[in-house]
């Protein structure tokens, strides 16, 4: 019966796996451990060389996710297949001091905590080789997270740490499950005072395989801080499909002038490759950041906008007859166009949620001990 499991994240990491096992081994010697790996589909085979392994060591095993993305929601998924009563969360590509582990389950058993944060920011931390505009954003983010953390914690953005299992039922049912920040979430997603501890390591620097922080990395962050603001008053991907929209009035505007002023097209026909180039960028800029996790590639791109621009004509007719039904019915103008667009926004965001961005058909797939179900759709909110 393992004492502590090691949730590893993975998304193309073959050529780490072998190299970190080898370390837990010798790291964690008169402990008794086990490893998670959660893989979402890596192109390289990292899943296959696992479940391999996992053949001839049943302290290995391998949830394996199909055509699902997230961090977060794969740590989660993990942390649901084992039945340890400690849960370890280590990037899968050695930045993070195996080294540590022993002392992160000590302090934690012994000062009786719910978790133990491996912190680059304090005594015996350090960011290690960070680039100056990582370390800038890495503060800026840090900043931003006392919004949400009710708790003083010097590294809240660590992707290293050990929690105990009762705090991890507590919140689960709580968590947003988005981007990369699972330890913020689960800090963020508690309702009393946690005990915490701290204890301080030097981030590694890769050697093998890259990053997977970029840009939509940083736009999840704020969704998470917003999901965990506004609680369930407001499903952040609408507000999200909504700000979309707002930009795509800009699109729309910026695409009609021009047209108007400074071609022979008629006004109609300006309008029409208008509303053309909006839709397209309102598309794009959905499956790009509201739709990230279900982002459509290729073939399925081609038919995602089709079904897209259906769909918003199809919005347009009913904003323009409830509006005018509003009208009619004696309501102030402004009130019946705001009420057009709202039930047009509502329709385009449900029917697109349900044709063009379609719910990720999750499968979790493992190879290892016990069936512990762990295909729980999170970031799916
Ligand atoms: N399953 C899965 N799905 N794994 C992922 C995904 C994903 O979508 N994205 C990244 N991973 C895995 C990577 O394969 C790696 O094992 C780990 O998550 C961390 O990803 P990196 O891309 O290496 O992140 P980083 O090094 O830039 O940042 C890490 O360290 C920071 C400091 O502790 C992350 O853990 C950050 O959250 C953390 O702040
Ligand atoms: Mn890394």
């Amino acid at each position: 019966m393992p004492e502590l499991a090691i949730i590893v994240p993975t998304l193309n990491e073959r050529s780490n796996v072998e190299p970190l096992l080898a370390r837990l081994e010798s790291a964690l010697s008169g402990i008794q451990w086990e490893v998670i790996f959660v893989d979402d589909d890596s192109t390289d085979g990292t899943a296959a060389l696992v479940r391999q392994l996992s053949l001839s060591d049943p302290r290995v095993r391998i949830v394996q996710r199909i055509g699902r993305r997230g961090l977060s929601s794969a740590v989660v998924e993990g942390m649901l297949a084992t039945a340890a009563p400690y849960l370890a969360v280590m990037d899968g590509d050695l930045q993070h001091d195996e080294r540590l582990l022993p002392a992160m389950l000590g302090k934690a058993k012994s000062g009786n905590l719910d978790v133990v944060i491996a912190s680059r920011y304090i005594q015996g931390g350090s960011v290690g080789e960070f680039s100056k505009r990582r370390s800038l954003l890495s503060g800026l983010g840090k900043k931003l997270s006392r919004f949400v953390c009710h708790h003083d914690v010097s590294d809240p953005m660590s992707g290293y740490f050990l929690l105990s299992r009762p705090l991890f039922e507590e919140v689960v049912h709580n968590l947003s499950g988005l981007g990369f920040k699972i330890l913020l979430d689960i800090l963020a997603s508690s309702r009393r005072p946690l005990r915490i501890g701290e204890l301080g390591y030097t981030f590694g620097t890769r050697l093998s395989g890259e990053s997977k922080l970029d840009t939509a990395v940083g736009v999840e962050y704020i969704l998470l801080l917003a999901d965990k603001l506004m609680g369930d008053a407001l499903p952040v991907r609408f507000a999200l499909f909504a700000l979309v929209g707002v930009v795509g009035v800009g699109v729309h505007l910026a695409i009609l002038g021009p047209l108007h002023f400074w071609t022979p097209l008629s006004f109609l026909w300006a309008q029409a490759l208008a509303t053309l180039g909006a839709m397209i960028s309102n598309f794009l800029l959905n499956n790009l950041i509201t739709y990230h996790d279900r982002r459509l590639r290729g073939w399925a791109m081609a038919k995602g906008l089709a079904t897209f621009c259906a769909a918003c004509a199809i919005g347009a007719v009913i904003n323009f007859s409830l509006a005018q039904l509003l009208m009619l019915a004696g309501l102030p103008w402004y009130t019946a166009g705001i009420g057009g667009i709202v039930v047009g926004s509502v329709w385009n965001f449900g029917v697109t949620a349900i044709f063009t961005w379609r719910r990720g058909r999750g499968m979790a797939h493992q190879a290892g001990a016990a069936g512990v179900n762990s295909s729980r759709v999170i970031a799916a909110r």
